[in-house]
């Protein structure tokens, strides 16, 4: 893995990446800084060859020129070395790759994401049909697009309006020859060796002369089977194509002194409350915490109910304590590791049963009931810390939709007597966490699944996770936001058929 082949190549050159400032401190050593951190390099400015490698990496330096810079000084061995040192620059991400044109203006940056890549070309025919993956997205990043892939652990940025319009072109696929024309002539060259590198790493596909576009059975068995968001999200939610440095990853707290914290619990609905039964901790404790293994190897999706006795409210409260309920709280204060994040930020925990990524807690538990003993068909939500239900609607046509729609996700075989909808508060995961909030918000809401299966399947109720809940109808019933908070899973209870569990043993 290297990018020393591009040598020969004047128009690709390497320069520290934006988000990464060089200064000199009083000692004379330079200094590399970057949101996340700053380390005092070992590049002197009282070192001859140092100081015209820094000063070429910050303007910006092809491979030949930076070897014709240091090499009067160093001769043939540690020449070779200071390209060494532009490659690991490259792929730890301190430094981009840029294409230039003859007349020296950046034409397209190539922003690693910290992962070792080679750039290398695919032939290209003049007459070539160029058309981009679909896995490929343009997007606004201030006043630069960015063409954004999974498929290659690097995004590119356009840096001219040549190029953006280059990139329009070959969304809708054009012939490469074509497609350059339409570039001031200076650049055409750096820009024809960019098609090639991307055609090598799969972000352009060529065109069949005889087709007008390419399905996604065109492009393989694997590719043909992901969905662009799935595999977006997978690819950068997951360190290794994704976008590790300058605080785009992980647990930095981007938001502190920006916006506060969202609480730990959500504030409570107004409308009328029903006090939930609380079951016997202690006595369950003594007499389930040794049937584990018999809940597990119990445990089923059931579709099918006991009609004649419709799920009792008081099961229902059970379930909802063991499994849901805030068991305690606290608080902690914390401090973002990025340079531009100023101050620190109590943030309170609510704890629940479950475990949860970062302990955010974001799920809050609301249901459809259709048939329950003791409780008014409608809509509620389960206050997690009063233990409680809040009534917010009826049994509206919208309400009716919600249930419909979790009948259809059981393939039409059942209709759950209690549909709960799993909602997430955004803002409280996305406050501290880049790139893989959501992520963990549906990780999350699968431990939260797998809970209530176990929980219910104790209990003796009947579970069923659901995949395919309505979040439009959650917003028209809530009035919520649906940026702030809407529906991520849903799952179906009711009351266990009699004799079940035989069943199953048999
Ligand atoms: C995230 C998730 C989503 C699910 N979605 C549905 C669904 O929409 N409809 C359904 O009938 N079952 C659904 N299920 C249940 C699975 O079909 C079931 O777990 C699987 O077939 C294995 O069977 P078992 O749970 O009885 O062991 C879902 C389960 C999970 C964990």
């Amino acid at each position: 893995m290297s990018i020393l082949g591009l040598s020969s190549r004047p128009s690709f050159r390497f320069r520290f990446h934006p988000g990464q400032t060089v200064a000199a401190n009083d000692d004379g050593a330079f200094v590399f800084r970057s949101i996340t951190g700053e380390f005092v390099s070992t590049y002197r400015t009282d070192v001859e060859w140092q100081r015209r490698f820094v000063e070429l990496l910050q303007r910006g330096a092809s491979l030949a020129a930076i070897r014709k810079a240091v090499f009067p000084l160093l001769g043939v061995q540690k020449t070779a070395a200071v390209l060494v040192q532009v490659d690991y620059f490259f792929h730890t991400g301190i430094a981009v790759m840029q294409l230039t044109s003859d007349d020296d203006g950046a034409l397209l940056t190539f922003v690693p994401h910290g992962a070792p890549c080679t750039p290398k070309f695919a032939p290209l025919e003049d007459d070539e049909r160029l058309v981009f993956s679909r896995f490929s997205t343009l997007r606004r990043d201030d006043d630069r697009i960015v063409v954004d892939t999974p498929l290659q652990p690097y995004h590119l940025v356009s840096e001219t309006p040549a190029t953006d319009a280059l990139l329009m072109r070959l969304m809708r696929g054009a012939p490469a020859a074509q497609a350059l024309a339409a570039c001031p002539a200076p650049a055409r060259t750096a820009l024809r060796d960019a098609l090639a590198l991307l055609k090598h790493d799969g972000i352009l596909l060529t065109l069949p002369a005889n087709r007008a576009c390419l399905t996604r059975h065109d492009e393989g068995e694997a590719s043909a089977q992901w969905d662009v968001h799935d595999l977006q999200m997978h690819s950068r939610s997951r360190s290794g194509y994704t976008q590790l440095g300058y605080g785009e990853f992980g647990g930095v707290f981007p938001n502190i002194g920006r916006y506060e914290p969202r609480p730990a619990v959500r504030p409570a609905w107004s409308g009328e409350r029903i006090a939930l039964a609380k079951p016997d901790m202690e006595e369950l404790y003594k007499s389930e915490f040794p049937a584990l293994a018999g809940v597990q190897d119990y445990r089923r999706s059931v579709r099918e109910y006991n009609e004649e006795q419709p799920l009792p409210l008081e099961q229902l409260g059970h379930l909802l304590y063991r499994a849901c309920r805030v068991t305690f709280r606290d608080e902690t204060e914390f401090e973002s590791p990025l340079a531009d994040v100023d101050g620190k930020a109590k943030v309170e925990f609510a704890w629940r049963p479950y475990p949860t990524g970062g302990a955010s807690y974001e799920l809050e538990v609301y249901l459809s009931a259709d048939r329950c003993a003791g409780l008014d068909s409608g809509f509620y939500h389960y206050d997690a810390e009063r233990h409680c239900l809040v009534r917010i609607a009826g049994r509206t046509p919208e309400v009716e939709e919600l249930l419909h729609g979790a009948y259809v996700a059981t393939g039409y075989q059942a209709k759950p007597q209690v549909v709960l909808h799993i909602a997430a508060r955004f803002q409280r995961v996305a406050w501290k966490y880049r790139a893989i909030a959501y992520s963990v918000i549906l990780k999350n809401a699968g431990v939260l699944y797998q809970t209530l299966y176990l929980v219910a399947t104790a209990m003796g109720i009947a579970p069923c996770g659901l995949g395919s809940g309505n979040i439009e109808l959650f917003r028209r019933i809530t009035g919520l936001d649906p940026m702030v908070e809407g529906s991520v899973g849903d799952f179906g209870l009711g009351s266990l058929p009699a004799g079940y569990h035989d069943r199953l043993r048999r």
